[in-house]
């Protein structure tokens, strides 16, 4: 089929093309910057040059591919954050442009793939921290999400959900994907990434009882699930997450191993509400992961690293 790519440079893009690629399919990625379009062919796609929120380079570009599938991978999640970031990330650059590519974007490319007759569409979403926080540890895409999640850019991504599941002139799938770990996932848990430091320096500790419950995603099994949803699967939400949705106070003494670092400090609740706030605090102690049952039975992905025991120990980067 032919497939265009919104975001093929991203984390997730870079490990979705070229599994696109040895499908048989043939892939259009676009970037914002002429400077990667080196990057794009490497991967083994056509590159076409285009900023998401402009919606006329987003009709001409997709226009140019004549796509049966449009894939939307876009974020602005790289951008360095501060300490006051961390605290608010509702108000940081990256936030604020994420929340548009998940609005005005995921609009202007439903219009193009309309406008074309593309006849699927799937969009990242974001699946962590987002239950209610009532009922078992390991939640649906059936259940409830949490009326009162201080979860940043929650409304953009729930927009970003309705309005893509709900296009009638095509099939819509938004895949929630769990915390991305792996090679190039900067921001997460790659030995280089922005938590590897804290851990290391046992700056980032289990609060109260740790039992908020995550749920993880290695980079190359997301990109095998979204290269799946590309082929088949009902319009819906999925959730792309591993086997073993496990608290806080489980996970991290095994990911800090698999780093050289030491053991977590724990610190009692009141103390990390004082230092992280309370949405950091209801992520370490409170939140609900996510079961991906949905996604095997539907789609019949097989994640290769069922477990984050098994994706730490081997599949860091
Ligand atoms: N579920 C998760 O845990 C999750 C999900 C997403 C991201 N993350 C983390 O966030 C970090 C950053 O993600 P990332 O590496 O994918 O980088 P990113 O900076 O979020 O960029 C993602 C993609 O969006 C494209 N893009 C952004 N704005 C655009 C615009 N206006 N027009 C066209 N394209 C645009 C970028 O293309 P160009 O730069 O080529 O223009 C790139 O391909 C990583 O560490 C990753 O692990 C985690």
């Amino acid at each position: 089929m032919k497939v265009f790519v919104a975001g093929a440079t991203g984390v997730l893009g870079r490990e979705l093309v070229p599994q696109l690629v040895a499908r048989g399919h043939e892939v259009v990625g676009m970037t914002r910057s002429a400077s990667k379009q080196d990057l794009v062919r490497g991967l083994g796609a056509r590159p076409v040059v285009a900023d998401a929120l402009d919606p006329d380079a987003v009709a001409q570009a997709v226009a140019s591919a004549e796509p049966e599938v449009i894939v939307h991978q876009l974020t602005a999640l790289s951008g360095k954050m501060s300490i006051r970031d961390a605290r608010h990330p509702e108000r940081s650059f990256a936030f604020t442009m994420t929340n548009r590519l998940r609005t005005e974007a995921t609009d202007n490319l439903l219009a193009a793939g309309r406008a074309v007759g593309a006849r699927r569409f799937v969009a990242q979403s974001f699946g962590a921290f987002r239950f209610a926080r009532t009922g078992g540890p390991v939640q649906t895409e059936a259940d409830p999400l949490d009326p009162d999640s201080r979860q940043p850019g929650l409304e953009a991504i729930l927009y970003l959900e309705q309005a893509v599941t709900m296009i009638e002139w095509g099939e819509g799938l938004a895949l929630r994907y769990g915390g991305f770990y792996g090679p190039g996932t900067s921001t997460s848990l790659a030995p280089d990434g922005v938590m590897a430091g804290p851990i290391r320096k046992r700056r980032f500790p289990i609060v109260g009882d740790g039992g908020g419950v995550w749920s993880h995603v290695h980079i190359e099994d997301a990109a095998t699930a979204t290269a799946i949803a590309v082929e088949r699967g009902q319009p819906g939400i999925y959730n792309i997450v591993d086997d073993e949705p496990a608290p806080v106070r489980e996970w991290l003494p095994v990911l800090a191993s698999a780093l050289g670092a030491q053991p977590p400090r724990r610190v009692p609740r009141w103390l990390g509400r004082l230092a992280a706030g309370e949405a950091a605090t209801a992520m370490m102690t409170d939140v609900r992961g996510a079961s991906n049952e949905k996604a095997k039975r539907e789609l019949g992905w097989q994640p290769r690293y069922p477990s984050w025991r098994l994706g730490f120990a081997q599949g860091l980067g």
